[in-house]
């Protein structure tokens, strides 16, 4: 029988609360299977780690995950370590040093899910981004010069490279492609005259070897505005590192919130592994309470299970999903429900059971 060996890093604050009960549901999932089983080796990291070592994962810790066949993450950062020293440590560190550069996040009204856009119909929000997961603005190249005089200043420095321009913005043509869906290359070429003029040429470049995909160009502020007024005209979207996390989180806005919204972090080479995790964060704010909702850690595992080809399961998953909502039973309050997050893997196995 196929083992597929997963590396969890369940992190900080409601990230091990969620992971929990996205391991259970892919437990269950390979018992309902049969044909694969699903081992887990979890990795104590993160802020409290940190606190006790001094460093947010060991030393050596990426050539330790680097023979799984993919890696579960629950959420980094907490007050009392600096958000740039806990998420450049740990969650950052291994999008780069696995070269994970496509951040596939699906932005998707599933039916009975809340949205704030009383305008719009439930199916007119599907889309999916594609967010540069490599460099761009998230390059980490900079200096701060002068501390501590009328002098001092920060320099961060935005970093496009022709590969990791093209890579990314190829694997979104040929999504679009396949799923014969339209793309928006979503950028700012009027006041970034260097990267983002390099990016529009270079989706310009790539796009001619696509004549049958139909394609548009935004602004991100223009993009914004449309996500809210008009989400129906977006289906496949590729964009900036930066500009794409902005936009994604506007996305889990109108399509359900932060607790349904998952991300993966593809190696799409498979070199070295990927790594699934909802895009909230810690939600300190909630930490501890059994408040979390935890169907978006719940769509990374149908987004892993895609990834590890089994597409079924990951259809079946988002549908479980959307019955969940559209039952109403079992659901977090954040989704107006009164369920506790350790209900929620035991609904979804019902509905998968059924
Ligand atoms: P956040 O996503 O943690 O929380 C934003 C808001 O959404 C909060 O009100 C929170 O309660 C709510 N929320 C988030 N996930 C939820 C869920 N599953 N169910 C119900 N409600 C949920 O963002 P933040 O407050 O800006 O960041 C908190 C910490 O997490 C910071 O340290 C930040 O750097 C870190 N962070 C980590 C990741 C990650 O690990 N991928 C992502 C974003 C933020
Ligand atoms: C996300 C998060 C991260 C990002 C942070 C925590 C570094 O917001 O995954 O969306 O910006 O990529
Ligand atoms: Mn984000």
């Amino acid at each position: 029988m196929k083992t597929y060996n997963i590396a969890v890093i369940a992190g900080d604050g409601i990230g091990p609360e969620v992971i929990f009960e996205g391991k259970k549901v892919l437990q269950g999932i390979a018992e309902l299977d049969g044909s694969f089983r699903a081992e887990f080796t979890d990795f104590p990291w993160g802020c409290e780690y940190y606190l006790k070592t001094g460093r947010m994962m060991e030393e050596g810790g990426l050539e330790k995950l680097r023979a799984f066949d993919a890696i579960y993450l629950g959420a980094v950062g907490y007050p009392g370590v600096p958000d740039n020293v806990s998420l450049g440590g740990l969650l950052l560190e291994i999008r780069r040093g696995f070269d994970e550069y496509i951040n596939l996040r699906p932005v998707k009204l599933l039916k009975g899910a809340p949205c704030p856009l009383k305008h719009v119909a439930q199916e007119d929000i599907d889309m999916i981004v594609v967010r540069e997961n490599s460099e761009g603005e998230y390059a980490n190249v900079g200096a701060r010069l002068y501390p501590g005089t009328p002098q001092e200043m920060a320099l961060q420095t935005g970093v496009f490279s022709r590969k990791g321009c093209e890579r990314v913005i190829r694997y979104a043509y040929e999504l679009a492609k396949k799923e014969k869906k339209t793309l928006t290359s979503v950028s700012k070429g009027n006041a970034l005259g260097y990267s983002m003029v390099f990016w529009d040429e270079i989706f310009k470049e790539v796009g001619k070897e696509y004549p049958e995909v139909v394609t548009s160009s935004l602004m991100v502020d223009a993009a914004s505005m449309f996500f809210v007024k008009d989400p129906g005209r977006f289906q496949v979207v590729v964009t900036s590192n930066l500009f794409g996390d902005i936009l994604t989180d506007l996305g889990a806005a109108i399509a359900g919130g932060m607790g349904l919204a998952a991300g993966a972090n593809l190696n799409p080479e498979r070199k070295f592994p990927s790594m699934f995790e909802p895009i909230h964060g810690s939600a300190p704010d909630i930490a501890g309470k059994g408040l979390a909702n935890p169907l978006a850690a719940i769509w990374s595992i149908s987004q892993m299970l895609d990834f590890l080809g089994h597409e079924e399961w990951g259809k079946r998953v988002v549908e479980a999903i959307e019955t969940l909502l559209v039952e109403k039973r079992t659901l977090t309050p954040d989704l107006g429900g009164r369920a506790k997050t350790s209900d929620i893997s035991d609904g979804i196995l019902e509905i998968l059971r059924r």
